[in-house]
């Protein structure tokens, strides 16, 4: 008699942080396929969750903590339900997350992604929970991923580099990551050519601090150099990369970044802060007065680029005049985007051992206060937009209004379109009609015909 093959199992996998996270659990996810798993329509109908997690502040963690709270419950009506740890807060926490939340069977640290898949499997079978961590600044390969299962199919992610030789005062990833490990450029290559051959035609090099790429290979190549080749590969039509730390980029960066066409004129560039004595305190190795020196190098060399930063307000001991050197910055430098975080304190970093005295209401409201001059900043750069015309890569549906598509100018601008108009991995040429709050509205019927400039 035959029986029905069993129905094939359902895992859903949660992410809370960066790009790099994103991407292993993208490959946490290809693995789990590979071995007959499907995605789960949600974490309500899915036999494995997993969490990819975050350390860099304390509310990422404490969000997991109340999301696996919550899977008790469930796991208490039902037994089978496997849940896994994986990212920065597995690694930091490590076997403390089996202690704390029974509910969880698997934890992988940030070196271990690539052995998610197999260890769930084997907790399957034997019914022991088990926890997979390795000293993050051990040497590491990059397991070889299948491109083919991504969250965008326009879009590949390639990490270049492992972890951060830094020590920023306030930062908490070169504990959770490990130091600076660097992947060789022909294994990158490899993989681009991969993601190009499945379809991805912007391609995002992804690295903690990815300016210093090649320091730690033989031959020390740089990421110029990188950049040149990547921008050979057929079927690639945008490289972006991620993040320029203004302590290590280079002049060589941005002239390989205004000559290479297909090298977004975009550059994230985290500040962090505008007062110099906040700057020191943070071990950040620059002042406020390179850091502007070095804006004015990108802006010369890439002619129209646009700069995103990543501030901190409320560090320990940010005086009010400390503070308002941070709000004369984001006016001074302009940028187009800005992710302001409140200071978190992360246990183990240099800036731990200072008192974490800004009290809550008073970083609230500086946190208000950079968002509000960010907005101002942000909307004049998008008025000044329209009327231009410029190339739109559609992503999908817009968040906000689902039956219009939204997409990225080469800017890194959010674009969105006429409903009607355009589907996710094209490119739409158009004219910058309107500006809104954090969009341009571009119509693609307004574009110059073909051929014409
Ligand atoms: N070089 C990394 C930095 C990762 S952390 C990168 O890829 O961008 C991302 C941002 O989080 C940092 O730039 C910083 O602005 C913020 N951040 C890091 N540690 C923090 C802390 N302890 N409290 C608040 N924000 C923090
Ligand atoms: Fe963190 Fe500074 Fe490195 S922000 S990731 S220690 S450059």
């Amino acid at each position: 008699m035959e029986t029905a093959a069993p129905p094939p199992r359902r895992a859903w996998i949660e992410a809370f942080g960066c790009q790099t996270n994103l991407l292993d659990g993208e490959f946490a996810a290809g693995d789990l396929r590979r071995r007959g798993w499907v995605p789960a329509p949600s974490a309500e109908e899915a036999d494995l969750v997993v969490f990819n997690t975050c350390s860099v502040r304390q509310h990422a963690e404490d969000k997991v903590w109340s999301r696996l709270g919550a899977l008790a419950e469930r796991k208490r009506r039902d037994p089978s339900l496997l849940v896994a740890v994986m990212g920065c807060m597995a690694q930091r926490e490590g076997e403390e997350i089996l202690r704390r939340a029974p509910v969880v069977d698997v934890v992988v640290g940030t070196r271990r992604y690539g052995d998610l898949a197999r260890l769930v499997e084997e907790v399957e079978g034997t019914g022991r929970r088990v926890s997979a961590l390795r000293d993050p600044s051990g040497g590491f390969e990059e397991p070889v991923r299948d491109v083919t299962v991504r969250e965008q199919v326009h879009r590949g992610w390639v990490s270049v580099m492992r972890g951060c030789s830094h020590r920023c005062s306030y930062c908490v990833v070169p504990s959770v990551r490990g130091r600076q490990f660097d992947r060789d450029e022909a294994s990158i290559l490899e993989e681009v050519r991969r993601l190009a051959g499945d379809g991805a035609t912007e391609i995002f090099l992804l690295g903690q601090n990815i300016n210093t790429w090649g320091r730690t290979l033989p031959g020390r190549p740089t990421l110029p150099a990188l950049l040149r080749r990547v921008h050979e590969v057929p079927g690639v039509r945008r490289i972006r990369f991620l993040t320029s730390n203004p302590m290590d980029i280079e002049i060589p960066l941005l002239d390989a970044m205004g000559e290479l066409p297909r090298v977004m004129p975009y550059l994230h560039f985290p500040a962090q802060h505008g007062s110099d004595a906040v700057l020191r305190r943070m071990y950040r190795g620059y002042d406020r007065a390179r850091y502007l020196e070095l804006v004015g190098e990108a802006r010369a060399r890439v002619p129209g680029i646009e700069l995103a930063t990543d501030l901190i307000v409320g560090f320990p001991g940010e005086t009010e005049e400390e503070f308002a050197a941070l709000l004369s910055l984001v006016r001074e430098v302009r940028w187009t985007m800005a992710f302001v975080f409140k200071y978190s304190v992360r246990p183990g970093t240099a800036a731990a051992a200072l008192p974490d005295d800004v009290p809550e209401p008073v970083k609230s409201s500086r946190h208000a206060a950079v968002m509000a001059a960010q907005s101002e900043v942000e909307a004049a750069l998008l008025a000044a937009r329209v009327g231009t015309e410029v190339e739109v890569l559609v992503d999908g549906p817009s968040a906000k209004r689902p039956e219009r598509m939204a997409g990225r100018t080469a800017h890194h601008q959010l674009a969105v379109l006429p409903e009607g108009a355009g589907g996710p991995g094209e490119y739409l040429r158009g004219r910058v009609v309107r500006a809104t709050a954090r969009v341009l509205h571009v119509d693609p019927a307004a574009a110059a015909a073909p051929g014409r400039p």
